[in-house]
This record gives structure tokens, C-alpha cells and sequence, in this order.
């Protein structure tokens, strides 16, 4: 991430808390108080910081805040905060506001009049109106209110969503070029690891800005291009992990790269071997257990300045190795593996258990994965990481498909709240009248409108997708 994204997050968050922090003092005291004048004070502070003089825009979209049209990260002990701004927002009808660039010479006085408006507007029928006309009666031009089904700021917002999209799809699709142009060139002699790094970089700003979209990217399978797709998923699933756990830019950067160059030692292994149905001779199964050692190899020839180079070797060896070094390959100078070579472990387990492959009959769905992995955790997971991993995830990670109580299957697209992380936004699969699920609503589990007698809709279990012929991250990029 950027410095400026970073710096932006950082003061969203803090714009954020003041808001929250005098909207609610205006509630309890008078304005010559010393703590409302103090919460003005932060929150003009705020919004300079955020802004350094232009108008400011907030914008609600689908239960996420959009500060200057960048999803509003937050630390989890936010959460409550900006929830709690969410149902501010939802209470009074407000898809948005603004402060122009003038607010910054407002008095005080004018300030907490205008936040005992927005908390006053609640008592209304219409709060976007009825603000509309107060703000105009006290000539506070300064800052305005938008209500939510605006339908042009709507399509603003979907159309920044579909940039994001259409940003992280090609990132995945060069993604898998540059791990098979790097595959297939290492075969030939040097290589160089510029365009990986660069695409490394591009994986952690990604991961950074929108972690569920490349959680859900990392559910694509391509079954013919088996080796590089999987190469993409495990460096996603590895860099969600690696921020799930804080890890400092530079060090996702390396964990993304690892992910990417991972099996880059099963280029050397035959296709009968690797797509083989059935279970393998003694000699094949060897030939198979090789491919971290030549992976390894292929790295160590990569044409890369020395310290990237040391830093991307581990990983890809320890990849197959379980905590008590148990595994493959066999190795007798370790005794325990490093933070990355854990990581890509369990990305690596968890994607494989996903993915269609030609000896088994079908893949797990995502919750089976999880369930199994967790029941195999002290013999081959770090046990934290991994509980780490099922939290970041969710029991049914973004891209899985689900049943729900009402019989319809649907897919998960999103986990808005962070602490509803039992209801997600999904969108429901309808039949076409041919036999085919094609795209139906969108559903948010947590902010249904029921009809009396009906039950709220509810997940039932996971599903596989690929038992119905259906690919979910197609449906996640919107081509369908
Ligand atoms: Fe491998
Ligand atoms: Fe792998």
C-alpha cells in the first residue's frame, strides 16, 4: 500500500471516531462545553487531515462507508464505531455528506447546530428533506445531505466498485501469464523476477484495498491451467493471510512472490505424474515429492538482486513440510519452518482441498475444507495460523456457494460488517427456466426486510459449486 492510501485509511478511521465522538456529546451537553468545543475541534482537524482543504465526501454503499470514493478500512476495534455510523446513516435515510471546503471557517456555534440537526432529523419523516430545508434557514451552505436511493450516486458508486473489479481481474490475468511466462522461461535458462515483483507489489495494494474481492477472486479454478492458477490462489489466499496477521508491506510483497513461484518446480514434473487419476508408483510419487527441491533450484537461477533472492527460498521449500518436519522433502538441517513456508502451507493445503482434481471425485466445498483442516491442525498447521486463516475466511468464505433455509442456493460475495460475520451479502442463484443458476438478487443476511410470516433467509450449509457447472468467480465479476 501506498503511503497515501495508508495516510488515508489512518484518516478516515479518525474522521470517523470524531464524528461518532460529537454526535454524540451533542447529545448530552451545551454548546459553550468544553468537550463539544474539543470534539469540533478534532473533527475540523479531522476532515483537514483527510482532505488538506477540498470538500469532503462520505458516502454509504451497500453497508461499506466510502471516504473519496475509497472503501473506508478500518481496525477491528473500530468496528463498533463505524457500525454504529452505519446505523446512524440507515436510521436518517442518508447515502451521503458532504463538507465543503468552506466548513473549515465555520464557528462552532454554527458547527454543533448542524450536528443537532443531523441528530434531530431522526424525529422526521423524511430526513433528507426535511435537513435540506433546515440547513438552507440557516444558510449552512456549507454542508449538505444526500439521500440514500440517489440513483446517479448509486451508479457512481457501482461504477467505482466495477473499476475495482475490472483492476483486480486483470491483475489475476496477468497474474497467471507472468507465472507461466516465468515457468516456462526458468526451463530455458535465466529468468528475470522484475515483472513478478512488480505484479507482487500490485497483489499487496489489492489485498490491502479490498481483501474479499481477492478472496474471491482466488475461488477461480482452471482446470487446464491447473498449476498457474493455482499458483495465482495460493499467493492471494497467502497475502489475506499475511495482512490478517499484520505483516509489514515489504514482507507480504516477499509472501506474495513465494505464492506466485511456489510450484514453479512442477514445470520439471510430467503431465501423466501430475494429472494422473489413481495413486502414483513409488518412482512417480519421487518424481512428485522433488518439486520444492527443483522449484528451489529454478529460484536460486532467477536473474534477482541477492536479498529478494533469500528471502523467496525458504517458502517454496518448506511448502509440503508439516511443524515436526515430517513431509516432503526430507530435510535434516531444520527444525522448524519459517512464518512464510507456514503460510503458504495452509493456502496451499486449503486451495488444492477446492479444486477439482483427477484423483478424487469431487473438491471440497469451502466450510469442508476448513472443517478438515482444522481436525488435522497439531500434525500439519500451525494451529494459530491457522485458526487465523478460518477467522479471515469465515465459515463460508467469500466466493462459496450456500444453501439457504429457503431452498435456494446462493454465493457469498461479501462480509460488510465485520461483526456479523455469519451474515453476509450474498447474491442468490435462480433458475432459468433451462436448468441454469444465473445471477438473481442481492441479498444482505443482516438487513432483511421480512414480510410478516415469512423467516429471515438464512445459511443452511455449504455447497460445491462445481456438482451445479458453476465457476463462482464469474459470477463475482459480474460477466454473468
Ligand atoms: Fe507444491
Ligand atoms: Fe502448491
Amino acid at each position: 500500500m501506498s503511503v497515501s492510501q495508508s495516510s488515508l485509511a489512518h484518516a478516515g478511521q479518525e474522521f470517523m471516531k470524531s464524528l461518532y465522538r460529537l454526535i454524540n456529546t451533542a447529545r448530552i451537553y451545551r454548546d459553550n462545553n468544553q468537550l463539544i468545543r474539543k470534539g469540533v475541534g478534532e473533527l475540523k482537524g479531522a476532515i483537514e487531515a483527510l482532505t488538506g482543504g477540498d470538500d469532503i465526501s462520505v458516502h454509504l454503499w451497500r453497508g461499506r462507508f466510502h471516504i473519496r470514493g475509497e472503501r473506508l478500512q478500518y481496525r477491528r476495534d473500530l468496528a463498533s464505531i463505524v457500525n454504529g455510523m452505519v446505523a446512524y446513516f440507515t436510521q436518517r435515510n442518508i447515502g451521503q455528506i458532504i463538507f465543503f471546503n468552506a466548513s473549515r471557517n465555520v464557528s462552532i456555534e454554527d458547527f454543533v447546530a448542524m450536528i443537532r440537526l443531523l441528530n434531530d432529523s431522526v424525529m422526521s419523516d423524511d430526513p433528507p428533506a426535511w435537513l435540506e430545508e433546515k440547513m438552507l434557514e440557516h444558510g449552512f451552505s456549507w454542508f449538505q445531505v444526500v439521500r440514500k436511493q440517489d440513483e446517479e450516486l448509486a451508479d457512481k458508486a457501482a461504477s467505482l466498485e466495477e473499476e475495482r473489479y475490472e483492476k483486480a481481474r486483470s491483475t489475476y490475468i496477468h497474474a497467471v501469464d507472468t507465472v507461466r511466462e516465468v515457468a516456462q522461461k526458468a526451463c530455458k535458462g535465466i529468468v528475470g523476477v522484475r515483472k513478478t515483483r512488480r505484479l507482487a507489489q500490485n497483489i499487496v495494494d489489492l489485498v490491502r484495498e479490498d481483501n474479499s474481492l481477492m478472496l474471491g477472486l482466488a475461488s477461480i479454478k482452471d482446470y487446464d491451467d491447473y498449476t498457474y492458477t493455482h499458483s495465482v490462489n495460493v499467493a492471494l489466499l497467502a497475502t489475506c493471510l499475511g495482512r490478517q496477521i499484520n505483516m509489514s508491506d515489504i514482507s507480504l510483497e516477499y509472501l506474495s512472490v513465494c505464492g506466485l513461484l511456489h510450484d514453479l518446480g512442477k514445470v520439471g514434473v510430467s503431465k501423466d505424474v501430475l494429472h494422473k487419476q489413481g495413486e502414483l508408483s513409488v518412482g512417480e510419487w519421487d518424481e512428485m515429492k522433488a518439486h520444492p527441491l527443483i522449484g528451489v533450484r529454478k529460484i536460486l537461477r532467477l536473474n534477482a538482486p541477492h536479498k529478494l533472492r533469500s528471502r523467496i527460498i525458504l517458502g517454496p521449500f518448506e511448502h509440503h513440510l508439516n511443524p515436526d518436519m515430517s513431509g516432503y522433502p526430507r530435510t535434516i538441517f531444520m527444525d522448524k519452518l519459517s512464518l512464510i513456508g507456514k503460510i503458504l502451507r495452509i493456502a496451499d493445503v486449503y486451495e488444492a482441498l477446492t479444486a477439482q482434481r483427477a484423483y478424487r471425485a469431487r473438491a471440497f466445498a469451502p466450510d469442508e475444507a476448513l472443517r478438515k483442516m482444522w481436525s488435522e491442525r497439531e500434525q500439519k498447521f500451525d494451529p494459530i495460523l491457522l485458526k487465523n486463516f478460518i477467522k479471515m475466511m469465515g465459515i463460508y468464505p467469500v466466493g462459496s456457494m450456500v444453501e439457504l433455509n429457503d431452498g435456494h442456493f446462493a454465493l457469498v460475495m461479501d462480509y460488510p460488517e465485520e461483526s456479523r460475520n455469519d451474515l453476509p451479502l450474498v447474491l442468490l442463484l435462480v433458475d432459468d427456466g433451462k436448468g441454469n443458476l444465473i445471477r438473481g438478487d442481492m441479498v444482505y443476511l443482516a438487513d432483511q426486510v421480512t414480510k410478516e410470516g415469512s423467516l429471515p433467509l438464512k445459511i443452511v450449509r455449504g455447497v460445491e459449486p462445481t456438482r451445479f457447472g458453476i465457476q463462482a468467480a464469474e459470477f463475482f465479476l459480474h460477466e454473468k
